[in-house]
């Protein structure tokens, strides 16, 4: 079996979906390595790597998809790609197929059986190929990065010479696995942090991370479904729940939010008057931008500065800029997604199984996995 490794087209993308040290593990699982030319480039791992590590390196995509049976990709194809993909390839990719109908279409009318690694369930026997959580966490960690960068103050106590300066006061809104890193990495910096989320299960965890939960009667069990996720709140306990976070954020120096119910735009937690209450020089990174933003004044993708002096900004692929780190965890999980699908050097789909059920979006020229079927049978009306 070929295992073709293209380089990512999409802006901004500087993750690669393969790294050197995984090339040999393919080939003991019966995966013959093929490599586009630089396609590890942005994020430092370059041909040479991958030739001595064993793989060909293709002269430029058309190459890569002619022969390639088996495509690993980080962001979803592009419309240039599409076209390129031969019927009876098996693409695994970020697809986030409820939001890119026509390309799924597209991909079940062209025949290739394609995966979506954002849509691996989050249970026990699938974590090595989660790659929505060590993405997560790799974000999480850069917005705590990018927040101390942009903020104007030092995170940390500082007893100097010329006076004494107070740690940074962070808030963190949600805290899955973005918001826990985040926290983890701010409190290193020697931030002071506060942290909520609507699912009481997570005090401990923010509280053994040395940050303050807040307590509030937003928190309630009801607010968190059979499989551990957050669900959307009522209208009155979203407004209690704003009152709540407007005290908490006219202190902050800086707010991380992350929260995120799945499959919703995200919960709109900071409005725009907080943000007039908030002092000059204080930022937010609001990482839920793709999905609509948990704060009111998000432009995704962008920085804007508001106010008396709020930045805000909105990034849409931080873990893109920790390259060598993030493409390291994701090969790793699409490379545990791939031993899961190969037996004897073929791929063996067993639809019975919860983790190839919900992952495999088309297959044989068709749709296959439930909710993407729904979603396109929604949109054709
Ligand atoms: P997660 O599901 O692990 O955590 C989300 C948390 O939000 C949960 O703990 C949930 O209980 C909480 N939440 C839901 N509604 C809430 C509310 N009303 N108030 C307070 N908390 C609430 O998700 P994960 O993996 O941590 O991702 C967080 C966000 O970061 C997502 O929107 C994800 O798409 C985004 N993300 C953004 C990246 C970027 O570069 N911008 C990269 C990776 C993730």
């Amino acid at each position: 079996m070929k295992v073709g490794v293209p380089k990512e087209t999409r802006a901004g993308e500087r993750r690669v979906a393969l790294v050197p040290d995984l090339v040999q593990r393919y080939a003991k699982l019966g995966g013959e390595v093929i490599v586009e030319h630089d396609a590890g480039k942005a994020s430092f791992f370059l041909d040479v790597h991958y030739r001595e590590a064993g793989a060909t390196i293709a002269a430029g995509p058309a190459e890569l998809y002619a022969d390639a049976d088996f495509v690993l990709k980080v962001q979803r194809p592009q419309d240039e790609e599409i076209g390129s993909i031969k019927s009876g390839t098996a693409l695994v990719a970020l697809l986030q197929p409820l939001s890119n109908i026509d390309l799924i279409k597209q991909l079940a009318d062209g025949g290739v059986t394609s995966f979506s690694m954002d849509a691996i369930p989050r249970i026990a026997r699938a974590q090595k190929m989660d790659a929505l959580t060590s993405q997560s966490s790799v974000a999480g960690y850069k917005a705590a990065l990018v927040a101390a960068d942009a903020l104007g103050k030092h995170l940390p106590l500082m007893m100097t010479a010329a006076g004494t300066m107070p740690p940074a006061k962070g808030l963190v809104l949600g805290a899955g696995v973005a918001g826990l890193q985040a926290i983890a990495t701010a409190r290193r910096l020697g931030a002071v942090l506060e942290a909520f989320d609507v699912r009481p299960a997570v005090k401990e965890q923010v509280e053994s991370l040395g940050a303050t939960f807040i307590e509030d009667e937003v928190v309630s069990d009801e607010a968190e479904d059979a499989g551990g996720y957050a669900t959307e709140l009522s209208e009155d306990h979203q407004r209690r729940e704003q009152e709540m976070i407007h005290r908490h954020v006219r202190d902050a120096d800086f707010v991380i939010t992350t929260a995120l119910i799945p499959g919703r735009l995200a919960p709109l937690l900071v409005t725009e008057e907080m943000v007039a209450d908030m002092k000059p020089g204080s930022v937010i990174i609001d990482l839920a931008a793709e999905t609509g933003g948990n704060c009111a004044m998000t432009t995704p993708g962008e920085s804007v500065l508001v106010g008396d002096g709020v930045l805000i900004h909105g990034p849409l692929n931080l873990p893109s800029e920790m390259p060598i780190h993030a493409s390291q965890m994701y090969a790793r999980n699409i490379f545990s997604f791939f031993e899961h699908l190969v037996q004897d050097g073929e791929l063996k789909l067993d639809f019975e199984d919860a983790i190839t059920k919900d992952a495999c979006i088309t297959h044989e020229g068709k749709i296959v996995q439930e909710a993407t079927l729904a979603a396109a049978d929604a949109a054709a009306g």
